[in-house]
């Protein structure tokens, strides 16, 4: 197994500076739902680490509660445009004001295809809130309401985001050197 700095290009987000654009997001969310049911739906597992640094920085009452959704073909670097829920909300999201808390928004064909599925249980509003947005990889037009960094075309891991479902825990985000990664993938 190799570790995560046999294959860093560089980080691009410091620790640092994600924690505090976090703080950022944090503060704008509890003033928009001040006095509101807030629910945050948390897509597993890129979505965690994001959500527990948010809410930890959060002041106002909230729930949260998870979705787990794949694309089909696990594995895959790009998604493929169909998904599968894997895991569903286990409490009632009806009449509440629920704000979806993603890793990263790359083709926007997951989140185009989970979103019909959460309005479908009849919130009282819907947003979302993506700490990453690849948005020239946009496939599908996604209604973004919290952004935390809009990033170029290039594969990222860290801060929940995985390479080949490791390195989650890296406080930054870290670009891939696809390169070196080569190397080590047969
Ligand atoms: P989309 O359906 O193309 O928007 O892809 C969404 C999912 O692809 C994200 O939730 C991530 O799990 C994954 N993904 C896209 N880009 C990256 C990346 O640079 N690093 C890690 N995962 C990524
Ligand atoms: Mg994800």
């Amino acid at each position: 197994m190799y570790s995560y700095k046999d294959v860093l290009a560089e980080v691009l987000i410091d620790e640092e500076t994600l924690q505090h654009r976090v703080q950022e997001l944090a503060d704008q969310i509890c003033k928009d739902y001040e006095g509101k049911d807030l629910v945050l739906v948390c897509f597993l597992r890129g979505g965690v680490v994001f959500l527990v640094d948010l809410m930890r920085k959060m002041t106002i009452p909230h729930s949260i509660e998870f979705m787990a959704i794949s694309s089909y073909g696990a594995g895959a670097r790009e998604s493929t445009g169909h998904v599968r829920v894997d895991y569903d909300l286990k409490t009632d999201i009806r009449d509440k004001d629920v704000l979806i808390v993603e890793d990263i928004i790359d083709s926007g064909n997951t989140l185009h295809e989970a979103i019909p599925l959460i309005q479908a249980k009849g919130p009282k509003s819907l947003e979302i809130c993506t700490l990453l947005n690849k948005e020239s990889r946009r496939e599908v037009d996604i209604p973004i309401k919290y952004c935390g960094f809009v990033i170029e075309d290039k594969f990222v891991y860290g801060y929940g985001l995985d390479l080949d479902d490791y390195f989650r825990n890296l406080p930054f985000i870290g670009v891939v050197d696809i390169e070196k990664l080569k190397k080590y993938q047969s």
